[in-house]
């Protein structure tokens, strides 16, 4: 918003309007409000989605990398919608004891269905409600098989016993059935397939932050199960072309900073695809990360109160659209080109597949419709008071800006100093809290920031910091963890046992009395 404003008000002065002294704040928060009533007044007309894919909104959407000082390129809308969208609906894939009588047949009579039917929409609820049937229920192209073996073997009960996850009602999380055109094929779940969180009772939630699974010791996917997401015929069907040793290292090689341990994935065999097991459920290797520089699967549930996505900040937020992009980008619209250096073939690179813009679109007004779930176990309200206090005298508020919890910017990771011309300067503060740069330095996703997370949620979030290192707040602020011989409680690293977790010193002064009372402060929000 204040960026928005911000931009407002240079475009007012070099229109050469005098403003008086006092004037600007007033008319800022007009602006502001103006621009609140713009965004919350205008849903989607019913039946039409917007479309996502405009150069208008692409053209400054993407931090550039610092190590290159360019913006990652995105495929052109034209090239985006000489493809026909993607819009079919999932079923689940039951255990076979729990198969409803007669599923299997009605399913082989089926015709293709939208996933989200934009006869039905209407209002902005109707939106939420798509979006979240699609978030959970969205499969992914690269997954989709006819093959009879690999069907076979999705209902074949010996292939359960140790596959995919059985949910309460009976059915898989990961596999699903897809109707297509072509037939009915088997599948996986894309969004659904990481943005879970798994209960102790076995049930699940979408959007929640990963690594309760550790607490319950029970794996989620199973790349033995046909289909799986990161399993070698599905990331072949991506990367074609590849051996699996290409893959891994197409993923993360980076040009302009290379580092030899991932170059070295290069000669491996197949089991260099061994590389992208994090070992930690909260962490997550992504295309563009690193095995070495983590990046935890976030909680989605805060979502609208950041104003840029990624630990690194690699997007800006701005409403549903940004994180329908998103969507779309992380499904197949990256050419994965970064100035002069392109880490796909030509055949990699061209657009493959699409989801139909009411798919993403409903994603992202579900997703930014968040609020992550209040604590139903609060302390007594003076400590909380207690904690709040030193929240404020330890400067926390400075950076976590209540009541979002986050001031939306952009932190410097160490060492990076952003040239004055950085287009997203408006964002950024020139301050580093020296957690560890690798992420937003040696990567792709290296744009030389970290973001300041809203701490809204933090009560129930199974890891801490951009790495996914810390395993609670305890560890966080315990000074112990600065030193070589700490154990980290979340991901650690490929073959590291005991290592420091540098950085974000805030708050590690503190007696016992008043770390305890800071820290129900913060399970408070
Ligand atoms: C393979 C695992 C995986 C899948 C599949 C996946 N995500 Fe994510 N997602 C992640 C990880 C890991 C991050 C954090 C990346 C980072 O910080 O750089 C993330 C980050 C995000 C963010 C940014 C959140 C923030 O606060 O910064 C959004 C939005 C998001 N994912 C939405 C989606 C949607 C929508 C889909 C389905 C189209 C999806 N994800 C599929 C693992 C996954
Ligand atoms: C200069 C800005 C700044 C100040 C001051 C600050 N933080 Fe942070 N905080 C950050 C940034 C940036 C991160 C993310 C760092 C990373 O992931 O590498 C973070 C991460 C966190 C996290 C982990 C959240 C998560 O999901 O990973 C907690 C908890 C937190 N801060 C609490 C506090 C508290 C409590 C204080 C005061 C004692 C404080 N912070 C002071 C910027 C700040």
């Amino acid at each position: 918003m204040s960026l928005r404003v911000a931009r407002e008000m240079r475009r007012l002065r070099a229109g050469g309007l005098m403003l008086s002294s006092r004037l600007p704040i007033v008319l800022a928060s007009l602006l502001a409000a103006a621009n609140i009533a713009l965004v919350r007044s205008q849903p989607q007309p019913a039946g039409s989605a917007p479309r996502i894919w405009n150069d208008a909104d692409l053209a400054d959407w993407a931090t550039p990398v610092a190590g290159l000082n360019v913006r990652p390129a995105h495929i052109s809308a034209a090239e985006y919608y000489a493809l026909p969208g993607d819009n079919l609906r999932t079923y689940p894939v039951y255990h076979p004891d729990s198969e409803p009588a007669g599923y299997w047949e009605e399913l082989k009579r089926k015709k293709p269905e939208p996933l989200v039917d934009l006869s039905k929409i209407r209002s902005r609820s109707d939106w939420i409600a798509a979006g979240e049937r699609a978030f959970r229920e969205v499969d992914t192209f690269w997954s989709r098989t006819d093959d009879p073996a690999a069907i076979a073997q999705a209902r074949d009960p010996q292939s359960f016993q140790n596959g995919a996850l059985k949910l309460p009602d009976g059915s898989a999380h990961g596999p699903r059935w897809v109707v297509t055109p072509k037939g009915l094929m088997l599948s996986w779940v894309a969004c659904s397939n990481c943005h879970f969180r798994l209960h102790e009772e076995g049930s699940i939630t979408v959007g929640g932050p990963r690594g309760a699974r550790d607490r319950t010791g029970r794996g989620s996917v199973n790349p033995r199960v046909p289909g799986a997401q990161g399993s070698l015929p599905v990331l072949a069907r991506y990367f074609v072309g590849d051996s699996a040793a290409t893959i891994a290292w197409r993923m993360f090689s980076v040009p302009w900073a290379p580092d030899d341990r991932i170059e070295k994935i290069r000669d491996g065999g197949q089991q260099a695809l061994s590389v992208l097991a994090a070992g930690d459920p909260g962490v997550f290797h992504r295309p563009h990360g690193s095995p070495y520089y983590g990046t935890k699967v976030v909680d989605l549930q805060n979502l609208h109160y950041s104003k840029y996505m990624d630990a690194t900040g690699t997007h800006r937020l701005r409403g549903p659209e940004d994180v329908a992009r998103y969507a779309a980008f992380i499904s197949g619209a990256d050419p994965m080109d970064f100035g002069p250096h392109r880490m796909l073939s030509d055949e990699q690179r061209r657009l493959r597949a699409r989801y139909a813009d009411e798919v993403v679109y409903a994603i992202g007004m579900y997703l930014m419709s968040l609020e992550p779930p209040t604590n139903p176990d609060l302390a007594p309200q003076a400590i909380r008071d207690e904690g709040e206090s030193l929240f404020r005298r330890e400067g926390c508020v400075n950076c976590h800006v209540p009541p979002a919890y986050t001031s939306g910017k952009l932190t410097v990771a160490a060492g990076y100093e952003p040239p004055a011309d950085h287009p997203n300067r408006d964002d950024i503060i020139r301050v580093s809290v020296g957690t560890d740069p690798g992420l937003a330095l040696k990567t792709r996703k290296g744009t030389g920031f970290y973001k300041i997370p809203s701490l809204r949620g933090v009560w129930y979030r199974p890891r801490l910091l951009h790495d996914g290192s810390l395993a609670s707040l305890e560890e966080m602020f315990d000074p112990a963890r600065l030193q070589p011989d700490h154990v980290p409680g979340g991901w650690k690293g490929p073959g590291i046992t005991a290592r420091a977790v540098p950085g974000h010193r805030f708050g590690l002064a503190l007696t016992p009395e008043e770390k305890r009372a800071l820290l129900v402060f913060l399970r408070s929000l």
